[in-house]
Formats: C-alpha cells, structure tokens, sequence
C-alpha cells in the first residue's frame, strides 16, 4: 500500500503583496515550492506526490519545478480550485484505492522535516487521523467586533495548528465527501474530520514549520534556512 503527499499551491499569494504567487518567490536560491517538495522527494516514506497549483501554472509548474529539480515522485500536476479545500479536493480525488495514508501540506511551509513526516504517517495508520502543531506561547482572548474581550481561554488546551495533517485514505475521503454534501467549509482538513464525529490526534510539531503568508514571514524564511540541516530519513 502507498503513502501518498498532497501539496496545495494553488492558491494566489494575495497576502504577499507580490506579482508571484508566494510558493513561486525564492528562498535562498530557489523556489519555496521546491524546498517544499524536496524534503517529500527524500522521505523514503512518501511513494507519490499529487501537486495541486493554479490551473494556468500546470505547464510551467511542470518544467520550471518538477523536472528542473528532478522531482520524480511528483505523478500528477492538477489544477486548484477556489479555496484550499477545493484544492486537496481535487487531489483527494484523483488518488487510488492503493494508496493507504494521505498526508496533506501545504506547499508554503518548506521547514517540513523527514522526521515529521515519518511520525505523521506512524501515528495516521495507528490512530486513522493527525494533526501537527505547537501550543500556543501567547494568552489567546475572544473579543466581539467592537473590540471588548469576552473571554480569555485556557492557554493550557490551545494549540496552533500546522501541517502535514495525515489521515487513512477513506476517513478522509469520507470527511470531504460530507463536507461537500453540508457546504461546509473548514480552515484545515483535521477539521472536516472532527465534524465527522472521529478522534483526531494532535502531534507536537516545532515552532520552525511555517507558513509563509506575509513579508515578514519570508524574511524569516530566509533567516532559517541559512542555520538549516536536512536530514531526511
Ligand atoms: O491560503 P493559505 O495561505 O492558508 O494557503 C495554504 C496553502 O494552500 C498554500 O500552499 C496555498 O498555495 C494553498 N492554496 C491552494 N488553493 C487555494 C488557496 C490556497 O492550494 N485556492
């Protein structure tokens, strides 16, 4: 059976004040999508990679990215929709009835490690469905839309979700399948899954695996990659 990656980078880069899509602006020497994909490339862990990117990039995606940087493992280059979730769907929906896990990352956040990866697989085929994260360091407060806080929660039970978020094939399947019947529309996959009624697992992810969605985060970007040791196993 296979273990199979979705990378979304479909999206626009809106955020980024920039005339790229963010995945496409360079990280040291070369794209943030590609520092992505590579650390996927190396796991011994991953067998298939579906990337999911603006439909009028497939081409480009497919000879500037894939095969410029000997991405073999990338099998399928398929068009995103307009949210993320319609992007993991199209992914979700080409995938085989081989495939066994299904780890879903988005294609900006290039501080994945192998050991992540290794552990989100592990612990999706023993408990059917994880997420990664960190708690959070700050105090979170609700506050109503004239500014007045209405409650500080318990920092205690708060955690700042990441991906990869890793899942059996048909738990996942099954929690798109409902959240398009109910129009529902979640900010991250694991939540799809709690709707459904069914346990998901938080794993302790670091505070390095970010996602790149602003300036300030890709200067940070920078920063890190500089004191960066990929070891993947
Ligand atoms: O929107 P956000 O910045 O949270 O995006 C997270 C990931 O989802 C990014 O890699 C982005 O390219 C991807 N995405 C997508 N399709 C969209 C919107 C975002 O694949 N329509």
């Amino acid at each position: 059976m296979k273990n199979v990656a979705i990378i979304p980078a479909g999206g626009s880069g809106k955020r980024m004040d920039s005339r790229f899509p963010k995945q496409y602006l360079p990280v040291g020497d070369i794209p943030l999508l590609v520092h992505t994909l590579k650390i996927f490339q190396l796991s011994l862990l991953i067998d298939d990679i579906l990337l999911v990117v603006p439909e009028e990039d497939i081409h480009k995606v497919g000879s500037l990215i894939v095969e410029r940087y000997s991405l073999s493992k990338v099998s399928q280059i398929l068009a995103g929709g307009n949210k993320r979730q319609d992007s993991v769907k199209n992914g979700l929906d080409v995938i085989g009835d081989d495939c066994d896990i299904v780890l879903i990352h988005d294609g900006v956040r290039p501080f994945i490690s192998g050991k992540l990866i290794r552990l989100a697989v592990q612990e999706a085929a023993k408990h059917g469905a994880v997420a990664v994260g960190v708690p959070v360091k700050d105090t979170v407060k609700r506050v109503d839309q004239d500014g007045w806080i209405l409650e500080t929660l318990n920092r205690q039970m708060l955690w700042l979700t990441q991906t990869p978020q890793a899942f059996k094939r048909l738990i996942i399947q099954e929690a798109y399948q409902r959240a398009y019947q109910d129009h529902f529309y979640g900010t991250d996959d694991a939540s799809l899954v709690e709707r459904m009624g069914h346990p998901v697992r938080m794993i302790p992810a670091t505070y390095e695996n970010i996602k790149i969605t602003t300036p300030e985060d890709l200067l940070l970007a920078e920063l890190l990659m500089k004191t960066r040791k990929v070891t993947v196993p």
